[in-house]
């Protein structure tokens, strides 16, 4: 397993670096990432290439047995670019350029920005691509940079739309410019959605798109110039976990594999310890779940680029990790398919934004606490774990993750309070305290390679989905739809149906209303079988059963002849529905068991609160992960078999220590299987 750090040599005297090569490799780190910033070091005017010092650091890493992964450095132009021509540097939406000085700043329609992004690119994978010693790219920092509305990009957005849809008929079609007679007559007469525009939803969400494709087409620029120089090396780049703003699926179509960057929750002291004085289990829930995504969205292992070392911050910094945390953070990705991992950063800058964002090593470079608990998790990672690399993380549960519902909803959220990544998280939770592998998939995957389908929120349905989707149950899938599902087409017209619109056949109900609720109003649930009651919140469809049965319903007066959820046997398969947010979370984990005993699978008992459970596996073995995300010692039943970190046997019941990890190794006994227990 590749782990190391993130290193600028450029901000630290020639001298200290054997100093920081020699820590590192005491430190057991075999790579480090370098020079994603360094554009002004590498052209420092126009024209004027100074690459020899990157190569010497290079060099210096290969003396070490340290491999190398190297940034493309595009994500900051220099000012001597910005100052020289003006027009690289994006505009806000107030159609004022923006100011030199932070970073991601730049247009990527702009023909001259290209022009000087391939040749830089081009300049340092011609030089460096074929070194012995690097293994790897990343491409740029982060992308994901904010919209940009120059007229470069206008006149890009209207090509876009131009290939998308053939005609001005077509596009006022599609955005419904009917209303408010907003038609246009020419594709010049595109403008880019804003308040005057009143946010048109489709051109809210073919905006998003083409804001996506912009970025990866970009990327996809560099890639072909690393690949061509640079052969035999893997391409990625860093990812953020949740960030609207890309559609991951997509900017991963290029790449090997993905990375990603994970600070959970260490910039704000507000939110990551409980009123008990043990550590927030909720940003480690959102971890574990952007890992799901990030693994998601190219369907294999993937790399931490930037694992949180320490306090982290801009202006303000948050809480320092607590002994065995930084390792715990480590393995947790790792349980879900890490199969590369590099701290950021090696040491604490002493200049610039980003001196209180904290490294292993502090502004002294005193290799301290942190440093000790990075080399501990290195040289077990290496060591005692290597066996885990390349194997897979195998789910039979999959919960789609549609960027354009969630962009549709930026322009609309329909109900106040509706947050698309919330809406996911909430069934997420139920399968991940029952220690549950789950894949997020897009709404183009292939469903039927699932036994049950999550579909939240999936505001916007293409009638395509929606009949893959009743394929998918009728040919033997469990599905979960819920609020607001199926609401919208591609272009983000209201379909003009009945809702669940074509899902009606396989949830067998219909909702001929519904309706939004205050935050603190309340409506009784009772379950139609048992005593079992819940509050539902927020929103609310009013669901009559057709060929469905309701599971639960409504108690409040008032709505008291509709469901809440339902069940509907459809073909071989079982559709259930959901129409309003229930607030506890026992309601999820019973879910959870409903969906899995649909589908025949185990139903694991819900884990005792703090630890967490996830398989990865090989041909041959199976390794059930429980990590301990409390700081205090914590009960598990333990899978029997070989406990890979200190090579001892181990099974049933067992206490794990304060943020403690356990990895148990066993044999697989059968073709595919890939059950929890
Ligand atoms: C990441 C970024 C790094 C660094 C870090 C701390 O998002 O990729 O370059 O800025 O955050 O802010």
């Amino acid at each position: 397993m590749y782990v190391g750090v993130d290193y600028y040599p450029e901000h630290w005297p020639e001298e200290r670096w054997r100093i920081d090569i020699a820590l590192m490799r005491e430190a057991g780190f075999n790579i480090v990432r370098l020079a994603e910033f360094t554009w002004y070091r590498l052209e420092p005017s126009e024209g004027q290439y100074e690459l020899q010092w990157l190569e010497q650091v290079v060099d210096l890493f290969e003396e070490n047995d340290i491999a190398v992964v190297l940034g493309t450095p595009t994500a900051v132009v220099p000012l001597w670019a910005a100052r020289k021509y003006p027009e690289i540097m994006s505009t806000d939406r107030d159609g004022h350029r923006t100011e030199y000085g932070v970073r991601k700043d730049t247009c990527y329609n702009s023909r001259v920005f290209n022009l000087m992004s391939d040749r830089i690119v081009e300049r340092l994978t011609a030089h460096l691509g074929e070194h012995r010693n690097v293994v790897g790219w990343q491409v740029d920092n982060e992308f994901a940079g904010p919209k940009c509305y120059c007229v470069h990009c206008l006149s890009a957005f209207q090509h876009w739309l131009q290939e998308k849809y053939g005609s001005v008929v077509a596009l006022n079609e599609a955005w419904g410019l009917h209303f408010w007679s907003h038609n246009i007559n020419d594709w010049e007469e595109v403008r880019f959605p804003n308040a005057l525009w009143s946010n048109n939803p489709g051109q809210h969400l073919d905006h998003c798109r083409f804001h996506s494709d912009v970025n990866v087409r970009y990327q996809r620029r560099q890639v072909e110039t690393i690949r061509k120089n640079s052969p035999g090396r893997f391409v990625t780049h860093n990812f953020m976990g949740f960030a609207p703003e890309l559609d991951y699926f997509d900017l991963a179509e290029d790449l090997d594999f993905v990375s990603w960057d994970n600070y959970p929750n260490f910039g704000d002291v507000r939110g990551t310890i409980r009123s008990d004085g043990d550590l927030d289990l909720e940003p480690r829930i959102r971890a574990s779940a952007a890992a799901d995504l990030m693994r998601g969205a190219k369907a294999r292992s993937f790399w931490i680029m930037e694992q949180t070392a320490g306090p982290t911050g801009w202006g303000e910094f948050g809480r320092n990790v607590w002994p065995s945390e930084l390792r715990n953070i480590a393995f947790q990705q790792v349980a879900h398919g890490c199969d590369g991992m590099l701290w950021f950063r090696w040491r604490t800058s002493t200049a610039g934004r980003e001196q209180y964002w904290h490294g292993l090593l502090g502004h002294d470079g005193e290799p301290g606490r942190r440093y000790q608990e990075a080399r501990t998790t290195a040289l077990e990672l290496t060591g005692a774990c290597s066996g885990i690399v390349d194997s897979d993380v195998l789910a039979e549960v999959a919960i789609v993750f549609d960027y354009d519902s969630r962009w549709a909803f930026e322009a609309q959220p329909a109900y106040s309070g509706c947050d698309y990544v919330q809406s996911v998280l909430r069934y997420y939770e139920g399968f991940y305290r029952r220690g549950i592998n789950v894949h997020f998939i897009s709404s183009r995957a292939e469903f039927s390679k699932y036994r049950v389908v999550v579909a939240s929120h999936l505001y916007v349905l293409p009638d395509e989905t929606a009949s893959r989707l009743n394929e998918f149950v009728k040919t033997g899938g469990v599905l979960l739809a819920d609020c607001r599902t199926g609401v919208k087409d591609e272009t983000s017209l209201c379909h003009a149906r009945t809702l669940p619109g074509l899902l009606a056949d396989s949830l067998g109900i219909r909702i001929d209303e519904y309706e939004s609720l205050e935050d603190s109003f309340i409506y009784d649930v009772r379950a139609t079988r048992g005593h079992k009651t819940y509050s539902a919140g927020l929103y609310s469809d009013w669901i009559r059963c057709e060929d469905a049965t309701s599971l639960y319903r409504y108690t409040t007066p008032h709505v008291g002849d509709f469901a809440v959820l339902t069940i509907n046997r459809y073909g071989d398969g079982r559709a259930f529905y959901l129409g309003t947010i229930i607030r506890e979370d026992a309601f999820y984990d019973e879910l959870a068991a409903r969906l899995l005993t649909a589908a025949r699978l185990p139903v694991p008992k819900v884990l005792p609160n703090g630890v967490q459970v996830r398989t990865r596996c090989t041909a041959a073995h199976l390794y059930t992960f429980y990590v301990n995300h409390l700081n205090r010692e914590v009960e598990v039943d333990l899978a029997h078999g070989r406990d890979i970190i200190t090579d001892e046997a181990v099974g049933g019941t067992a206490s794990l220590g304060p943020l403690g990890v356990v990895i148990v190794e066993n044999e697989r006994n059968g073709e595919g299987d890939d059950d929890d227990e």
